[in-house]
């Protein structure tokens, strides 16, 4: 786990940068080279015209490694913003060969647009060195320094005291082993309990807790609210790369003893012979006749299987039964990106079931009845983030006055709040309030200088007010923190063709196809004289 984030420099080799570095994705007719020269790390996209010449080239450094490579290792580009980029292409460690990173296996790809938060580097890594609240709510973005702490560290699992022989308050630490056993079992499940996978939601961060606020020997629950698919949805018996606390708990061996993860984990100590280490694990409470039963009793009970929301990546199933399915190992298809609708059911007893009820079905399962469940809930609440994401589904729901009036309650409590201050002048811009979304974005990118995407809203704001030469300067000032804005690069294309400037119009349009090469306004835009 020490190795499960690192600066790729940092991370111990295991991929082929040099023989086998070259990808072809027929669906997006794409090619990508993973290359190493003088201790640094590539990743480029390019795809040839139709003489064979290469176009649309790309190359952005890597930085930073998720995923010790066990199973997959992941890549990250760092924005100027702080911003986290996920490649397109990962290491598959099983079959030994990059492969597109899991969803991206379709036309259409996220390509270098695809961000990763704060959600994942909680489950990856030690707390990063942010500002005190930028993590208060999942609508934030997830800015990073410039130094990340590596891998899990030990404050993770033993809370924040130090951790030294030398240690005179050796309360302050937390020792997983002698917590009873529920709060035992959350130490682990911060981290390795999915219920479902990410998009349904799979939890819900409580009212008033940061991302990074969760301390081992606390309950889990005060942390976050847990969601499954209803039973019978035809999810019942799913299984997921980060299974292990979900499995487990549906097993009789552990809901008939007091098992735990350290009944046969020790963090510390990896087992050598994991063959004999586990099965002797099982022997402690099960006494059978391995000449009538067969000894590996892990390969029969616990077997390996090829998980569903990542199917390059084969797994331990930690729920272990009687008879576990047939073909766990056959190839699977990518499940395509369409959301569950319908109803959610709560993983774990919830005392406030209707305003995490709510704020779980408003990000898609049920934007309608999530919203009349929050309409209900949010005036108990002393903390602005449920009116903000009440004010966001309003949002989806075309509700504009309702959003505007939501965001502007929610501001009075948490008036710091860049990123919904940023949604309330989106709102504000389709009802045709231009003086007042404009006034709401200088205030947001006050609060948040990197806000890409605020500047270029506010460009065209001033675009449309006819200061053009503002207009630029906004746009300027977003690829200053993100190169890779295409918005910003098409608006800035579009307002050459206006002046007049063919050449610096192509050339934006250019950079664009580079980035993005579908995207339908610049193709447009190289196409007009
Ligand atoms: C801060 C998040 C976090 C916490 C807390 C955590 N884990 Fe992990 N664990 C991970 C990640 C991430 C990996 C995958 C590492 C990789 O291979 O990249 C992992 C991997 C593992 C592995 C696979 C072998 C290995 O060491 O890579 C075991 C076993 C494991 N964890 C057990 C536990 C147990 C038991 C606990 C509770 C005492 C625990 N973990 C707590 C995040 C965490
Ligand atoms: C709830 C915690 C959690 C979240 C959120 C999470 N992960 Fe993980 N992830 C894990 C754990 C635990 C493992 C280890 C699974 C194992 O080895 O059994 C893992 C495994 C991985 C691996 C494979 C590592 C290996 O073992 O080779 C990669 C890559 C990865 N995660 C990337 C991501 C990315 C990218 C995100 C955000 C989009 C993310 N994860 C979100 C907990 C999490
Ligand atoms: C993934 C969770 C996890 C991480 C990360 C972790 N530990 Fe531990 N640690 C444990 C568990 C669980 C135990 C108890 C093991 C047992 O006794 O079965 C433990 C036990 C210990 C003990 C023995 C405590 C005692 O009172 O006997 C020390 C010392 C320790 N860890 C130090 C560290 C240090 C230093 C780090 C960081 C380098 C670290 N741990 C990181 C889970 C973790
Ligand atoms: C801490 C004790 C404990 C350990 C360790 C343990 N089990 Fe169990 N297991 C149980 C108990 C208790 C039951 C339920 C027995 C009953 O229902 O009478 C059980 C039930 C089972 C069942 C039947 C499941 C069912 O749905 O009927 C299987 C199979 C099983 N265990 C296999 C294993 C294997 C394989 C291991 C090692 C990987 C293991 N167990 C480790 C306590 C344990
Ligand atoms: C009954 C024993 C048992 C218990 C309890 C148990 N595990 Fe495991 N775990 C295993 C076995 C066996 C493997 C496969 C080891 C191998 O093949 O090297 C494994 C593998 C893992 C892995 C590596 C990735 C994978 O899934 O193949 C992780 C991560 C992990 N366990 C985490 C946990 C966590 C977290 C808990 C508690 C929620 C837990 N385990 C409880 C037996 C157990
Ligand atoms: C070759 C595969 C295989 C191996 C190896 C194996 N089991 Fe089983 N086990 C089974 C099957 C199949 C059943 C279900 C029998 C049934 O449903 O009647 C079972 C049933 C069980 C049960 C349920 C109670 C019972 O007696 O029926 C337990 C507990 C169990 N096994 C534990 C173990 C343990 C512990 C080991 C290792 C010593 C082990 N098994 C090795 C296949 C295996």
């Amino acid at each position: 786990m020490s190795r499960s984030f690192e600066t790729i420099a940092g991370a111990t080799p295991i991929e082929d940068w040099t023989g086998r570095n070259r990808l072809y994705h027929k669906p997006s007719d794409q090619y990508f080279v993973m290359t190493a020269h003088d201790g640094r790390f590539f990743q480029r996209r390019y795809q040839l015209d139709t003489r064979g010449n290469e176009v649309n080239s790309l190359e952005l450094e890597i930085q930073y490694a998720i995923g010790s490579g066990n199973h997959e290792r992941d890549y990250i580009h760092r924005l100027p913003s702080g911003e986290f980029v996920q490649f397109p292409v990962v290491w598959y460690a099983a079959e030994k060969r990059w492969g597109m990173a899991p969803g991206y296996d379709r036309p259409d790809h996220d390509g270098f647009s695809r961000r990763i938060n704060y959600r994942c580097i909680f489950c990856h890594a030690g707390y990063p060195d942010i500002s005190s609240g930028a993590d208060r709510s999942e609508s934030q973005l997830s800015l990073f320094p410039q130094v990340m702490p590596s891998g899990v560290s030990c404050e993770r699992c033993h809370g924040p005291g130090q951790l030294h022989a030398s240690n005179t308050r050796a309360e302050s630490i937390v020792n997983p082993a002698k917590l009873d056993r529920k709060h035992q079992m959350d130490v682990c499940l911060q981290c390795h309990l999915e219920t479902t996978s990410a998009a349904l939601p799979n939890s819900v961060l409580k009212v008033g807790r940061d991302i990074f606020s969760f301390r081992a020997g606390e309950a889990l629950e005060s942390y976050a609210a847990y969601f499954d698919y209803p039973k019978g949805a035809g999810h019942d018996d799913d299984f997921n790369i980060v299974h292990q606390g979900y499995g487990l708990a549906k097993s009789q061996c552990f809901v008939k003893s007091s098992m735990t993860c350290l009944t046969c984990h020790d963090p510390h100590r990896p087992a050598d012979n994991p063959q004999t280490f586990y099965n002797a694990k099982c022997a402690t409470c099960h006494r059978m006749d391995v000449r009538v039963h067969g000894e590996d009793c892990v390969g029969c009970h616990m077997p390996k299987r090829r998980t569903d929301d990542i199917v390059h990546v084969i797994m331990s199933d930690h729920y272990i039964q009687r008879r576990p399915p047939n073909n766990l190992l056959s190839p699977k298809p990518e499940r395509t990106g369409d959301r569950f609708r319908g109803a959610l059911s709560f993983y774990a007893p919830e005392p406030e079931r209707d305003l995490y009820m709510g704020l779980a079905l408003a990000r898609g399962a049920n934007v309608t009845g999530g919203v009349e469940l929050l309409e209900r809930a949010v005036n108990r609440q002393k903390s602005a983030e449920p009116l903000f994401q009440l004010a966001g589904a309003y949002a989806n729901l075309g509700k504009r006055e309702l959003a505007v009036d939501a965001y502007s309650r929610g501001l009075k409590m948490d008036p710091a709040h860049a990123e919904a201050r940023y949604n309330m002048a989106i709102s504000l811009m389709d009802l045709g309030k231009l003086k007042e979304a404009e006034e709401a974005l200088r205030e947001a990118l006050r609060e948040k200088p990197e806000m890409a995407d605020a500047y270029v809203v506010l460009g065209t704001i001033e675009v449309r007010l006819g200061h053009t030469e503002a207009g630029r300067t906004d746009y300027l000032q977003a690829l200053k923190f993100d190169p890779l804005n295409t918005v910003a690069l098409n608006n800035l294309g579009l307002m050459e063709l206006q002046l007049g400037k063919t050449d610096a119009a192509r050339g934006y349009f250019s950079e664009v196809l580079k980035i993005k090469p579908d995207d339908a306004t610049a193709r447009q835009g190289l196409l007009r004289k």
